[in-house]
């Protein structure tokens, strides 16, 4: 069957919808915290459900995803807590739960082959850590990720602040893009296709928030609304306009930044990362406002705010929102004694990477692809034995990204925020930290970060055919 999975490939039907037409009822923008979190861990089962992927009407989609749902329970704890989680793998494949952009203790990471063994069916595992720093995280597994994720297993952490601002609503706006097939179901043939894996990853044609179509969050005019956006896609870059209301941007992958204003509602969000947004609800009661996807110039309305008759009353204006408290990271950089290391990123469609070492043997690009890998740093293939780096416990690390390849990608670090210090195509906010580092094709970023989380560390690109395609590698924090 032939899909249109084009740059803008999203089925037309969601454009033609965009505006005034009706929208099926849908149900809450977010769903509260289920999880109660105490000394007994909470129980988070991996395994086959539906969601309702498509409008209502239209067929029901197989997915998997954690408690069976799309996105699974949010889980929610205070900064400092213990957060113990006991995964019970239900699913037919061997899996387990990365914490993604949690500074964790490195054993409860769950990289399978690298921090732990992979969760058979039938068994169970674990997680038990503390959360260092308030914000927005999420959680997927970390095996066959590139299609575990797309099949529907992620869902969000959030991390309170002490003092969190004060907000009338906080609503989680969780974004994954699916490949389905006529039938509204996923589109299985294609996984592992080197098609997408040599492209720009897995892109689908379905665009939901928070496993619906079109979603909908009711709001009250006046109310302050906290947003809480997540890209969950395996591969696709979202280009999001929040239309009519001003967005203060208030943190940037779970980290706090100096508040400011998206200009015109957009923001890019490469697959993982966050943003947390604030934005004061000014129209009047019954109005909407959307949220659209303009990649292409194109309009495709994801969700929207609609606004039910009452207006909230305050006895004082609202002030412009505030910064949040600032999270315990390594902040001071030692980028005159830095330890130095330069990856240089190769492959994929209409790349010069002409050979490259897989597991200890140099291979042709013909023998690469027949292994599925098709993509390296520094000329290496997917993980080696030993570390991309060595780093000592307390120091200063900068990282150059050379991508040599004519791709995006988004690469990603486990353990550690890193801060941009030199981008070639572009400004470094200096006062932004990451987990997940945009760059653009052709573009070298170096950043930097402190060492100060030992044990072994994922870092590859986020796009997930890419890093099962070769773009996965780690380093080695040792005391
Ligand atoms: Cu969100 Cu290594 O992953
Ligand atoms: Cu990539």
């Amino acid at each position: 069957m032939r899909l249109p999975f084009g740059r803008t490939g999203w089925n037309r039907r969601h454009v033609l919808l965009g505006g005034g037409a009706t929208l099926a009822a849908l149900a809450l923008p977010a769903r509260r915290p289920a999880h109660a979190v105490g000394s007994a861990p909470t129980v988070i089962r991996a395994l086959p459900g539906t969601a309702q992927l498509l409008p209502a009407g239209e067929p029901q989609t197989a997915v998997w995803g954690f408690d069976g749902m799309v996105p699974g329970p949010i889980l929610r704890v205070r900064q400092g807590d213990t957060l113990r989680v006991r995964l019970e793998n239900e699913l037919p494949q061997p899996t387990t739960i990365h914490w993604h952009g949690i500074r964790i203790d490195n054993a409860m990471d769950g990289v399978a082959g690298l921090t732990q063994e992979a969760v058979p069916p039938g068994e169970a595992f674990d997680y038990a850590f503390t959360v260092p720093d308030a914000g927005t995280f999420w959680y997927h597994p970390h095996n066959l990720s590139w299609e575990q994720v797309a099949r529907g297993l992620y869902g969000l952490l959030i991390v309170d602040e002490p003092d969190p601002p004060a907000v009338d609503q906080d609503i989680a706006l969780v974004f994954d893009d699916w490949r389905l097939d006529e039938a509204g179901q996923i589109h299985e043939a294609s996984f592992g296709a080197m098609m997408d894996w040599s492209h720009a990853g897995r892109l689908g044609n379905t665009l939901t928030i928070n496993g619906q179509d079109l979603m909908e969050v009711p709001v009250s005019a006046g109310q302050r609304v906290r947003l809480r956006v997540c890209n969950t896609a395996n591969a696709r870059i979202l280009n999001l306009r929040f239309e009519k209301h001003t967005h203060t941007v208030i943190a940037v992958d779970g980290q706090p930044v100096p508040p400011f204003v998206l200009e015109d509602g957009a923001t890019t969000l490469m697959p993982g990362q966050r943003i947390d947004l604030i934005a004061d609800m000014t129209l009047a009661p019954g109005a909407e406002a959307a949220i659209t996807e303009v990649t292409g110039g194109g309009r495709l309305v994801a969700g929207r705010f609609a606004y039910d008759a009452r207006s909230v009353t305050r006895e004082a204006a609202l002030n412009p929102p505030a910064g949040l408290p600032a999270n315990p990271l390594p902040e001071q950089l030692d980028l005159a004694n830095a330890q130095e290391v330069t990856l240089r990123m190769e492959g994929g469609a209409m790349g010069r990477m002409r050979e490259a070492t897989y597991q200890g043997q140099k291979l042709g690009i013909r023998e690469l692809v027949a292994q599925g890998k098709v993509w390296a740093f520094n000329g290496q293939a997917g993980m080696t034995d030993r570390p991309l780096f060595d780093a000592t416990l307390g120091k200063t690390v900068r990282l150059t990204m050379i991508n040599d390849t004519n791709w995006p990608h988004a690469m990603h670090f486990h353990g550690h925020h890193v801060r941009e210090t030199a981008r070639s195509q572009g400004s470094v906010r200096a006062d932004v930290w990451r987990d997940t580092v945009f760059l653009d094709r052709g573009e070298t970023v170096s950043v930097a970060f402190v060492a100060d989380n030992p044990g072994k560390w994922m870092l590859h690109c986020h796009m997930l055919e890419h890093q099962a395609g070769g773009m996965a590698t780690w380093f080695k924090v040792s005391a």
